[in-house]
């Protein structure tokens, strides 16, 4: 079938064009990596010229709707930004440690809190951030040696992130991430027509090779994940924060960018880049140690890129719901949530040791310093995803966290009951012997 009747892809100017692409792929005629017919044979087939056919893939490109391969032409983006149907959650009967979730049992009741916070209607013509939260979040970042700058709320380490890109790049702009990566950033820079720059990393973070490699080729922003690296489980250390400082300091004008989305229960101290940058931001979230439906993060940053944030979100949303300001207030101002953050952390890290010493027994090495995954390279992730399927887990594919690093898969292991750890870990290792042995096992 001709691939633009199959598609419903039409129009005879670009707009029509975009817009025609678009509906395919929110209506799902276009699945996410489908192949787009080249410039010159999308320009044949509806009687425009090149140009404007290469001009509708642009738009399309800036938007994230699609990306460019060279030569091998042009695909739907992984993950456009359009309402389409979100991935399918695992098999009823499949134990889940696919979804880089917090342990509920591990967040704290907001039954207590939301009965304190409860208060008179807000209003507008308040001022945006509670000073209360602020002058918490200050106390918190100076007592863990963060850099000290301005602070506002902004609603989650993805919207901080986003609206401290927008604040600086234009969309063609490069930006130096960390591979293998969190995908939602992947995502969001495809949305705003931003080009991801892979920089290599163990488990102390970054490389520092190639983080120099990558600021070479004119990246105008680095995001990099402090603790708790998604998916890698990868932590900064004073020495490779040193070396990449020092790195960094040869480009005083690239943003760089702190994503601290596990603060607190990272099980790691917090290390940062950025003393002394012209242009920084750390944006901590409350979202894996208050839990994600709260979406608030502290963005601490120099004061142009604060006030930049905070200028853009005046006109926009306002400000973060001031309801969900004095919730964080009110549980940052308990003892009680400091105690159970401090054993939030602790079994963080007693269930990522599990996991990672029952690998160790069948001789898997894997990563996981700090945070909520581990991280398993395997030769090839779909047989290993099959076979864990077989033995009742569901794993996450590493695919789409990588860039150029090599086959692995993700396990959530924040919620890992005892026992579970082993259980895993066999699977894993019957998944991973060499066909003949297995057969003979
Ligand atoms: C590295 C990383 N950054 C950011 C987030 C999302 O944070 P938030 O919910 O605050 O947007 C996640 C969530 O898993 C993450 O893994």
């Amino acid at each position: 079938m001709n691939i633009l009747i199959q598609y419903g892809i039409r129009g005879d100017g670009a707009s029509g064009i975009v817009t025609s692409v678009e509906t395919a792929i929110r209506e799902g005629r276009l699945g996410a990596g489908a192949r787009l017919p080249t410039v010159r044979e999308l320009a044949r087939l509806l009687r425009v010229s090149p140009t404007t056919a290469a001009a509708a893939y642009r738009t399309l490109g800036v938007r994230g709707l699609v990306h460019a391969e060279g030569r091998r032409g042009t695909r739907v983006s992984p993950r456009p930004p359009l309402p389409i149907r979100p991935v399918a959650p695992a098999a009823p009967h499949l134990r889940d440690l696919s979804l880089g979730n917090p342990d509920p049992r591990l967040l704290p009741s907001l039954q207590r809190p939301l009965a304190r916070t409860s208060r008179r209607p807000g209003l507008y013509g308040e001022p945006a951030n509670r000073p209360e939260l602020l002058a918490l979040a200050e106390h918190q970042l100076e007592s863990d040696g963060s850099p000290g700058g301005a602070v506002a709320v902004v609603g989650g380490a993805l919207d901080g992130i986003e609206r401290v890109l927008q604040a600086h790049l234009r969309p063609g702009d490069r930006v130096a991430v960390e591979d293998p990566g969190y995908v939602a950033v992947f995502d969001l820079l495809a949305a705003l027509g931003l080009v991801a720059e892979p920089v290599a990393l163990d488990d102390a973070g970054p490389l520092p090779d190639e983080l120099a490699h990558a600021l070479r080729g004119r990246v105008a922003a680095f995001i990099v994940t402090p603790r708790a690296q998604n998916p890698t489980g990868a932590a900064l250390d004073a020495a490779r924060a040193r070396e990449l400082r020092s790195i960094l300091a040869r480009h005083p004008e690239v943003l760089v960018v702190e994503d601290d989305h596990a603060g607190p229960i990272a099980g790691v101290p917090a290390v940062s880049l950025c003393h002394g940058r012209e242009r920084w931001a750390l944006v901590r979230s409350v979202s894996k140690s208050l839990g994600p439906d709260l979406r608030v993060a502290i963005l601490a940053g120099d004061p142009t890129t604060v006030a930049r944030v905070e200028g853009r979100q005046s006109v926009g949303t306002g400000w973060v719901s001031h309801l969900l300001q004095d919730l964080v207030t009110t549980l940052w101002s308990d003892p009680a949530t400091g105690r159970l953050l401090g054993r939030a952390a602790e079994t963080y890290a007693i269930r990522r040791s599990a996991l990672l010493g029952a690998l160790a027994t069948h001789g898997i090495a894997a990563h996981g310093r700090s945070g909520l995954n581990v991280w398993v390279p395997v030769p090839e992730e779909a047989p290993v995803l099959a076979a864990l399927a077989q033995a009742g887990w569901a794993l996450r594919a590493g695919e789409r966290y990588r860039i150029r690093s090599a086959p692995a898969v993700r396990i959530t292991t924040a919620a890992l009951a005892s026992g579970e750890a082993d259980r895993v870990a066999a699977a894993l290792a019957r998944a991973l012997r060499p066909a003949g042995r297995r057969a003979s096992a």
